[in-house]
């Protein structure tokens, strides 16, 4: 049913497209991120906002990727020239692709370096560096740690290394190998940690501050962050679904596929907010204390409890899987398009990307220190990257394409893709058209004031 002569690579085992894109999506954004915007936001309410952009754009949209990806067997430049044309259509819409592979690139230049922290925090609970006990002795490790660039750039490079290693040995030998035994690994690691989670004090409070729905109305700014972070935790519209898509056997169900990756994304990000919150008001610490939250807050708890250390090398060992297996994801779309284009093998290609994102992610790392003063409009290099890509880009890219599947390409091409029953079809294309699309625009508009006028 696609349109291209060559054969292109597939995944291996029945699971590998579920692992492969489950540890994109599950990373650094639910454990991190999640829980650091969610304090930061408020709680409760943001948290309602944020599931309910997932169920309503972010499922939609995943499997409009998936589909598209498929359909289009290429990174999502190729991809989505093939689809178009395959509907009759040219025009600007490969122009997407080239949104979604640019923003892939930029979050992983910022997301090396917080995998970086990860992987230097690991390396201090092995190494008994992360002795403190205080909320203020756990901050200021955290600011020593970042204060030399040469340490902070040593951790990131590390990353970026181990991420191009993984991508160079191709999809099957590299990702899918990969994935199928650090996904089983985290799974494992995180269950012991809600245990930990429950019992450590706090978790009443914890459970109250996420879920307490009337913790006060949003701001304009919370809802797009909610919005922008729903296509983050999901790897939408940055070239990493799509791309794994396009390895995705014809046979299997993208409906399937689509939930159960978002329903891991969404309990994996539940659990680490109902693991790190309770540790954060059991020590009265401030829940909005930015990026650095769950490296200043957990490892207080893993020095309070017996066996804490063995805690706490799982957890970071956990976090840096998750890590690197969203990382190579991001730049999956990037090393295809060059293989495929510009005839690299994938070792260069890799190579050759890595090169780029290592300088990148070098400007971000500065951000902590020397860079500090960098700034524009009140943001560092590391933070625009992160404000552009997740408030802007993936939301945008997102519009673009279900705007693409609802309106312009055959619906054939979804009926076949998706293999839908005609009442699930529907409700897929009125999300597509009408839901996904207004919701986005909503928040859009109201974030640019035009409602407060
Ligand atoms: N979904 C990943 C996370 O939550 C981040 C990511 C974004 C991965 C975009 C791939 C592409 O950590
Ligand atoms: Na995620």
């Amino acid at each position: 049913m696609t349109t291209n002569a060559q054969p292109r690579t597939q995944w291996l085992g029945r699971w590998g497209f579920i692992l492969a894109a489950t540890g994109s999506a599950v990373g650094l954004g639910n454990i991190w991120k999640f829980p650091y915007i969610t304090g930061e936001f408020g709680g409760g309410a943001f948290v309602l906002v944020y599931l309910a952009c997932i169920l309503a754009v972010g499922v939609p949209v995943m499997m409009t990727e998936i589909a598209l990806g498929r359909r289009g067997r290429g990174s999502p430049v190729d991809a989505l020239r093939r689809v178009t044309a395959e509907s009759g259509r040219g025009g600007a819409w490969p122009l997407l692709g080239w949104m979604a592979m640019l923003c892939g690139f930029l979050i992983l230049s910022f997301y090396v370096v917080v995998a970086g922290w990860s992987f230097s925090y690991l390396w201090k609970m092995l190494s008994g560096g992360l002795d403190g006990s205080s909320v203020d002795e756990m901050a200021a490790i955290f600011d020593a740690n970042n204060q030399s660039p040469l340490n902070l750039g040593f951790w990131s490079t590390l990353v970026t290394v181990a991420t191009m290693v993984i991508v160079g040995k191709g999809v099957q030998a590299g990702i899918e190998r990969s994935v199928s035994w650090m996904m089983p690994g985290m799974v494992l690691m995180l269950l012991v940690l809600i245990g930990f989670g429950i019992f450590s004090g706090g978790f009443m409070e914890a459970v109250r501050f996420l879920f307490s729905f009337d913790a006060g109305r949003l701001s304009s700014e919370g809802m797009l962050a909610a919005l922008g972070h729903a296509f983050f935790t999901l790897s939408l519209a940055s070239g990493a679904i799509l791309t794994y898509g396009s390895y995705l056997p014809a046979k299997t169900s993208i409906a399937r596929t689509t939930l159960s990756v978002a329903l891991a994304d969404t309990v994996v990000a539940l659990m680490a907010g109902l693991a790190i919150f309770p540790v954060i008001f059991a020590n009265g610490m401030s829940p909005s204390s930015g990026p650095g939250l769950i490296f200043m807050s957990l490892p207080l708890a893993f020095q309070a409890i017996p066996l804490g250390t063995l805690f706490g090398v799982l957890f970071f060992v956990m976090l840096s899987m998750a890590a690197l297996t969203s990382s190579i994801s991001m730049v999956e779309a990037t090393v295809s398009w060059l293989c495929d284009n510009k005839g690299l093998s994938r070792r260069r290609a890799s190579w050759g990307t890595g090169l780029v994102l290592w300088l990148v992610s070098t400007l971000a790392m500065l951000s902590f220190n020397v860079g500090a003063d960098w700034t524009l409009a009140g943001r560092h290099l590391f933070g625009w990257l992160d404000y552009l890509t997740s408030r802007w880009m993936m939301p945008l890219g997102g519009l673009g394409m279900v705007m693409l599947a609802g309106f312009v390409l055959k619906h054939e091409t979804f009926r076949e893709e998706l293999g839908l029953s005609p009442v699930w079809h529907a409700l897929w294309l009125f999300m597509v058209r009408y839901v996904s699309p207004l919701g986005i625009l909503m928040v859009f508009v109201d974030a640019l004031g035009i409602t407060r006028v």
